[in-house]
């Protein structure tokens, strides 16, 4: 008989892939799947954050990681404040650790940041008893955006060791590849990069394969083609000559999108799509497209990560349901 498995250690925070470990990528994506179950009852909520408040800090725009966040947190009965960068003294020029002091002191037990600059989340940790969610900084790391993807891929693929995910676009500039493809590579993924040779950094990791043409990498057989988004706010210089010409090559124009169909590969992006440029339109509608599946997926995948973490303030047992 085999001993059980010791219980793994609760984290304060999330803040990337890198320091997990493979057995906590796997129990996030375990934790995740009743969760979603919890989406086909009646009643959607559970009362594990009752009493619970989560700080929402969004210094850049978002549309799924946002509000993906603010569903998990409600259905997870937390109460959630929305902190509105643009109307608040952010823009009279009080500083990140300024803003997070003050908001400490209204005793928040989770704090949810996207910011442009990397490492703002891991300062933010350091100095807050609050759990922190890094929802995306800079092109650095997106740790629940790698796991939302993963859990969307053990859904149409349940083993995922030896699978190869074809990682496609503006490499450099993404936080998404850096966390997806560290989160795919712990499961036992094969990772391939292709990409522009001015969008592919120089220090690519020594798991991912490089490729030089959408036909070579193609022909590698991959089950996956991730697509990145071309991040156009965050390139500062002419990296690529044109849209027309980044479609041509590196995206999925109607003939690839026939191979990739005729191959039975699976589609995802992380979003927002820059339709015409990563990829055709047919491709949205594609039954082998998980981009749809991928944003689903993002309230059960936060749930799992706000459940799971462990603020410094959380009440000690003989404080529950005391009275003030
Ligand atoms: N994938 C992603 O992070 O999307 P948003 O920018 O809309 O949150």
């Amino acid at each position: 008989m085999s001993a059980a498995a010791a219980p793994l250690p609760r984290r304060k925070d999330l803040l990337d892939i890198e320091s997990l470990a493979p057995e906590e990528v796997v129990q996030l994506l375990d934790t995740a799947r009743p969760f979603k179950e919890l989406f086909t009852r009646s009643v959607k909520k559970v009362p594990a954050l009752r009493g619970k408040s989560v700080l929402m800090l969004f210094y850049e725009p978002s549309t799924r990681t946002k509000t993906s966040f603010e569903i998990a947190a409600k259905r997870l009965s937390a109460d959630v404040t929305n902190f509105a960068v643009s109307t608040s003294s952010v823009v009279k020029g009080e500083s990140v650790l300024d803003t997070v002091e003050t908001l400490q002191a209204m005793k928040v037990d989770y704090i949810v940041v996207r910011h442009s600059s990397p490492g703002v989340p891991n300062l933010i940790a350091r100095h807050t008893r609050a759990s922190v969610v890094n929802a995306g900084d800079g092109h650095h790391a997106h740790p629940t955006q790698a796991l939302l993807d993963a859990y969307t891929l053990r859904e149409v693929l349940p083993d995922l060791a030896g699978r190869r995910v074809l990682i496609v676009g503006d490499i450099l500039h993404s936080r998404v590849a850096r966390s997806t493809s560290r989160c795919m590579h712990k499961l036992g993924m094969e990772i391939g990069y292709f990409g522009p040779g001015t969008l592919v950094p120089d220090t690519r990791p020594d798991f991912a394969r490089g490729f030089t043409s959408f036909a070579d990498a193609l022909a590698w057989k991959p089950d996956v083609v991730y697509l990145l988004r071309l991040q156009l706010e965050r390139m500062h210089a002419s990296f690529i000559p044109s849209l027309r010409e980044y479609h041509t090559v590196f995206g999925v124009t109607p003939a690839r999108f026939r191979q990739i169909r005729d191959a039975g590969i699976w589609v995802m992006h992380p979003g927002p799509v820059n339709r015409g440029v990563e990829l055709v339109d047919e491709v949205m509608t594609y039954e082998r497209s998980l981009i749809n599946q991928q944003v689903e997926n993002g309230i059960a995948t936060r749930m799992s990560v706000l459940y799971s973490l462990q603020p410094v303030t959380e009440a000690r047992a003989d404080d529950e349901g005391a009275g003030p």
